[in-house]
């Protein structure tokens, strides 16, 4: 299989002298095109550090990334909102959907903004994906009257608009009850199986890690398993 992305000798640490702490120490992950990973690890043990890394929202204090044969440490911070924005989609634990905008207008906003303008295509696209989220019905409707797991739903998605090859989802369904938390994996599982987008889910929830065909465990600031 071909390596999408590979994080070699990463190590984070959040400040210095007594307040110091070493999140991240040392550690490697290679995650190959078209993989279904869960992100495993108790609480504090840098899962959502690592997330905003690959994510390329943080950089690493050292080590190495590369993802689509880029070095993504050594480019700026110009590079890397553009790579960001062509390759990587976010899934959160809140959905961070905007209030006053519908359904398919939250998923088709953020590309508009970066466009600086809304196409008829874009349109469809989101509505496609709408469709494939199970929400036909919703797609006109405002986000603030859906159930949370229709947004997170919609949030998925979001994510998925510009069809990056690799989305980061952190507790996506940290939120949501059982049913509809099996719901939104379901159709990351088919998003993946038939458009290969290759998925990074951290969770707490064993049965959510046990529907990904593999599951990287974190701990002393390395992967464990
Ligand atoms: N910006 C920051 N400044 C200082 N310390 C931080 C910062 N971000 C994270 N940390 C610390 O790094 C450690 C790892 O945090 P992180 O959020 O990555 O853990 P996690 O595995 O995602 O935990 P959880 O399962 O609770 O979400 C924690 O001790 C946290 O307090
Ligand atoms: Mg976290």
């Amino acid at each position: 299989m071909t390596a999408l992305l590979e994080v070699s000798d990463l190590y984070k640490t959040f400040g210095s002298g007594e307040a110091e702490t070493r999140v991240l120490r040392g550690l490697s992950l290679t995650l190959a095109a078209g993989e279904m990973a869960a992100l495993l690890g108790p609480s504090g043990s840098g899962k959502s550090t690592l997330l905003t890394i690959l994510g390329t929202l943080m950089k690493p204090t050292s080590g190495r990334y590369e993802m689509l044969g880029r070095d993504l440490v050594a480019a700026d911070d110009r590079a890397l909102t553009e790579f960001r924005n062509l390759h990587i989609g976010f899934v959160f634990q809140f959905h961070n959907l905007l209030p006053d905008f519908t359904a398919l207008e939250n998923v088709v906003f953020p590309t508009a903004v970066r466009e600086g303008r809304e196409t008829a295509e874009a349109r469809a696209r989101g509505r496609e994906l709408l469709v494939r989220m199970g929400l036909e019905a919703r797609v006109d409707f405002p986000s603030t009257k859906l159930s949370g797991g229709q947004k997170q739903r919609v949030a998925v998605a979001r994510a998925l608009m510009n069809r990056p090859e690799l989305v980061l989802a952190d507790e996506p369904t940290g939120n949501l009850d059982r049913d509809s938390a099996m719901q939104v994996m379901e159709l990351i599982a088919e998003i993946n199986r038939d458009e290969g987008t290759t998925f990074l889910i951290s969770t707490h929830d064993e049965k959510i890690a046990g529907l990904c065909r593999r599951q990287v465990v974190v701990g002393d600031g390395l992967v464990t398993g």
